[in-house]
């Protein structure tokens, strides 16, 4: 039942070749990769001189003084060093948010949008990001801004990095060929990239269109969470994450640099490529992940499990055991609880949730949540299944049922997100959402206890 890869993956140790591009395997893993023979300096990170006449520059991820387990940082052997750009000129992005989130009150409602839709004027990955709410407070790296994109038109000459964090992209429609100063990966929906704060990236649509979801991460990186009791293997398997090997761009032509740097956004020309890594070595590097390579674990007797069982990736706060936002899947899995009603339960959370769906149905919602759409649940803020969900899952025969066809997630944020005002005034915002639980009469009978 369940899916197995539809791609051409080939091991070869650490290397994984994947519709022609191959990548190196593991998760902040201490990788080492030359686009030309000899390009990368043996034996030490800074010669004298460099191979092929290539600047080295150290990009950290991380203070120099993290510790090991934590610290991540890269050198990069390249064409030009970065250092060299005329001053960056102020620009705008007209829909890309920041922190603060003040524009608007955010309101204790349920709220859920339809799907975003593809633009009709030319729009790159870049400039299809429109940013639905967010929290924390950029500068000092807390919190996390929550966008979505749609985009018609690959990124040519113009090219990207973002200084205030790190951005998990979760597609929905279209492929991504992201082209970044590590090498290229390529993403198809019911995969994920992330690409870390810093790192200058641009994006091809060989689909000719994309849409799907971003969560930029203000906090500390994204990690793999622990397992506990689970044990030593489950949920994402570090094997499974998948980065670029180098790749370079020698190209003497003019380039369009874009950066977000606290909140704003600045551009800059160049003359040439600013993708002309042609060797790295390092933990600091772009990954992406089979969400289909996700080991789900889930009761085998009774109750429904808390979302947590299904984290693929975790920002911890300074608080144990209380993340800066968590990224959670829901995908295709066995269902067999006994005597339990099955859908996620009503509640009301702490944390804040934001959902999206790549495909098919979600299991609570039967109707009005749709891929590419997104709902939002803040702290405190009751919800649950839909009156159609409850009723039929409290009748349904409990035999093993398997959940097909079907990848919702969720970023479970620590602080509320607070909806941009385009996010409460777009007439993508279902304003009839709380009919969804309209219909859940009184059921109550003081007389009856089998009611
Ligand atoms: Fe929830």
């Amino acid at each position: 039942m369940l899916k197995t890869l539809d791609y051409t993956t080939v091991h070869n140790g650490y290397a994984v070749v994947q519709n022609g591009l191959t990548y190196l395997s593991g998760f902040g893993n201490e990788f080492a990769t030359e686009a030309l023979p000899g390009a990368l300096p043996q034996g030490q990170n800074s010669p004298q001189r460099c191979p092929y006449g290539l600047y080295n520059e150290q990009l950290n991820g991380t203070p120099f003084t993290a510790p090991r387990l934590l610290n991540r940082r890269t050198w990069l052997y390249r064409i030009r060093p970065s250092v060299v750009h005329p001053p960056f000129r102020p620009t705008t992005h007209p829909t890309w948010k920041s922190t603060p989130f003040t524009e608007v009150a955010p309101p204790p409602t349920q709220l859920r949008w339809s799907p975003l839709p593809i633009p009709e004027t030319p729009t790159d990955f870049i400039e299809g990001i429109v940013t639905y709410g967010g929290n924390g407070e950029l500068s000092t790296h807390t919190g996390c801004a929550v966008h979505l994109y749609a985009a018609n038109r690959s990124m040519e000459n113009r090219y990207f990095y973002n200084a205030d964090g790190e951005l998990l992209i979760v597609p929905q429609l279209g492929r991504l060929r992201i082209h970044t100063e590590m090498g290229i990966m390529e993403v198809s929906p019911g995969e994920i990239a992330v690409i870390q704060r810093g790192i200058k990236f641009r994006v091809e649509l060989p689909d000719g269109h994309a849409r799907g979801y971003i969560c930029e991460n203000y906090g500390a990186l994204f990690r793999l969470p622990d397992l506990g009791p689970i044990g030593a293997n489950g949920l994402a398997n570090p094997r499974f994450f998948l980065t670029p090997v180098a790749a370079y761009e020698d190209k003497e032509e003019e380039c369009e640099l874009i950066a977000k740097f606290q909140g704003h956004f600045w551009a800059t020309t160049l003359d040439h490529s600013p993708l002309d890594v042609v060797a790295w070595a390092g933990n600091y590097a772009p990954y992406k992940y089979d969400l289909r390579t996700f080991m789900c674990i889930n009761t085998v007797s009774f109750d429904h499990c808390d979302p947590s069982i299904y984290t693929v990736l975790t920002s911890p706060s300074e608080l144990p055991g209380t993340a800066n936002v968590d990224f959670v899947i829901f995908p295709e899995r066995w269902s067999v609880a006994e005597h339990t009603f099955r859908p996620p339960w009503f509640h009301r959370n702490f944390m804040s949730e934001f959902m999206g769906l790549v495909f098919g149905k979600y299991d609570a919602k039967e109707e009005g949540f749709l891929p590419g759409g997104a709902s939002l649940h803040n702290a405190m803020t009751g919800h649950g299944p839909d009156t159609a969900t409850f009723e039929k899952a409290s009748v349904a025969e409990l035999k093993p049922e398997y959940l097909a066809n079907t990848l919702a997630f969720m970023f479970e944020m620590r602080f509320v997100c607070r909806p941009t005002r385009w996010a409460l005034e777009t007439p993508l915002l279902q304003q009839d959402y709380y009919k969804a639980w309209e219909g859940l009469r009184r059921r109550f009978d003081p007389t009856n206890p089998n009611a």
